[in-house]
């Protein structure tokens, strides 16, 4: 061991006695803080637990407790008859000089590795827009989420002893209550004809879209999405490393013959469609090409992942059943989820399909998120069984509709002149286009000076450059009074850029 350096503790530590760390751990960070900036080399002496008692003012019992954690912790090594020692073991580091960006958060954020950035994936949501009103894309009013019936299912749940095993490892599948549950609930509500082993829980629509796409879409194979799309399906096929082909969309859905042809010169491995509402333009997939594309995919052995995101708000009439409900010859991957009728931060969703593609799914999800939230999921299938998810979904589609009526009726009266739109028959959003010359970047920056902030990645519901001008802005979220506070400031913009 070599002598010891002069190392100044006494004027180096610093003791706070009025925080929660414990000062015999303190006195231990700092050391080994010491110790990996270089500063405390290794075999550098330190000084006796007295000697630093003293000089630090604390107990001696403390240093002794510090020296045996670092210890433990092969920070330093006891040499009887000679005294400690930072371990000789330890690699050498040259002291750094502190500098300011050496000791501040940058640094914190200096990056020692690589990484692949994906500049596709970057987007600029509204969470970090300061403004009174943030009108969004399309999503449920969490204001509105039955939190209280939640809390009571699942605290009903935890009190039980025999549910103590949800809280271990389990089928990755998901929860067993919630997967027969779901088994009538689709059956019966969609037309399904599914059983157990047919249903994955997933982390909300969004998982099911990855775990489709990744195990249909490797090594560029090609799946078909309207022109438009929901942008962030677009991302996750680029993403699973596929290939999207573009068909047109028009008031009858996405358009079938066009698929047809894109059939007779490529293999197709999958067609993406928001049959219900398509997704940004609202419209309904009509019963010919439901039928159509079902045959094609027989025809042609292509899956259609089918994307029923918001099935339970439909306004005019009852929801049309999905594709899924007609699926005779296992071509669809059925997707859908409770983050739209309760709210999205409850992350629950399904993946249904023939029995082989969920169990390869639910490997696949194993190495993304074990099982999911078990409880959570327990505390679901009891909600369905008891009523509350149907109550709260009956609910809400009544106070949408109003709100789509609102928003609408308002958007007509006084807007046309400007937007055109369609009333959508169900969803939570109205596809509003810009009439030329307007632009929305213009309007946009307008309505924020207002305080009123729209989603400013508007330009991506044209990935394709079709230059259709239309946006995508949700009803639902917004009360009465927000929606009048909407409308008249786009009046007032629209005014002023006239
Ligand atoms: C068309 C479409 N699919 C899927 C999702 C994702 O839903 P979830 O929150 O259930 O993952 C959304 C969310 O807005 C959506 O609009």
């Amino acid at each position: 061991m070599s002598s010891p350096v002069i190392f100044p503790f006494k004027s180096n530590i610093i003791i706070d006695r009025a925080s929660s760390r414990h000062i015999y751990l303190q006195l231990c960070d700092q050391i080994i803080g010491f110790i990996k900036s270089g500063k405390l080399a290794p075999s550098t002496k330190l000084p006796g637990s007295r000697k630093l008692s003293e000089d630090l003012n604390i107990h001696r019992k403390t240093v002794v407790a510090a020296y045996d954690e670092l210890m433990s912790q092969d920070w330093i090594q006891s040499i009887p008859a000679k005294g400690t020692f930072v371990n000789k073991n330890l690699p050498i580091i040259n002291p750094k000089k502190i500098t300011k960006s050496t000791n501040s958060l940058e640094s914190k954020n200096s990056i020692g590795f690589r990484f692949k950035k994906r500049k596709h994936l970057i987007i600029k949501g509204l969470e970090t827009i300061k403004a009174t009103i943030k009108v969004d894309e399309g999503v449920p009013d969490h204001r509105l989420a039955p939190i209280e019936d939640i809390a009571k299912n699942y605290r009903n749940i935890t009190n039980k002893k025999h549910h103590k095993e949800l809280l271990t490892y389990g089928d990755t599948h998901g929860n067993i209550e919630l997967r027969k549950v779901l088994v009538d609930y689709l059956n019966q509500s969609r037309g399904l004809k599914t059983s157990i082993e047919n249903i994955l829980i997933t982390r909300g629509s969004q998982m099911g879209i990855y775990l489709a796409s990744q195990l249909l879409l490797n090594d560029k194979k090609i799946v078909i999405t309207g022109d438009t799309n929901y942008m962030t399906a677009d991302n996750t096929f680029t993403e699973a490393n596929g290939i999207i082909k573009r068909v047109s969309v028009d008031k009858q859905g996405i358009n079938t013959k066009e698929i047809e042809e894109v059939c007779k010169k490529h293999t197709i491995s999958a067609v993406y469609v928001t049959s219900h509402h398509h997704h940004p333009t609202t419209v309904t997939l009509s019963a010919d090409r439901r039928m159509h594309l079902l045959d094609l995919a027989q025809r042609n052995n292509f899956a259609i992942i089918e994307d029923d995101y918001d099935y339970d708000f439909h306004y005019n009439n009852a929801p049309i059943l999905p594709l899924a409900s007609n699926d005779t010859h296992g071509n669809v991957i059925y997707i859908g989820g409770f983050t739209k009728i309760i709210a999205p931060a409850l992350r629950i969703g399904y993946f249904v399909a023939p029995k082989e593609v969920v169990d390869e799914a639910a490997r696949l999800r194993r190495i993304l998120d074990r099982q999911g939230d078990t409880l959570l999921e327990q505390t679901l299938a009891r909600m369905i069984i008891n009523g509350d998810i149907q109550r709260h979904s009956n609910k809400v589609r009544k106070i949408y509709k109003e709100r789509r009526d609102l928003f609408c009726g308002l958007l007509k009266e006084k807007l046309t002149d400007f937007f055109d739109f369609e009333i959508p028959k169900g969803g939570m959003a109205v596809w509003v286009q810009l009439k030329k010359p307007y632009n929305w970047d213009i309007v946009m920056t307008a309505a924020l000076k207002r305080n009123i902030a729209f989603n400013p990645e508007w330009k991506r519901y044209d990935n394709n450059n079709s230059g259709h001008n239309g946006i995508r802005i949700g009803f639902a979220a917004l009360n009465k009074k927000e929606i009048i506070t909407v409308i008249n400031v786009l009046e007032s913009v629209m005014k002023s850029i006239q």
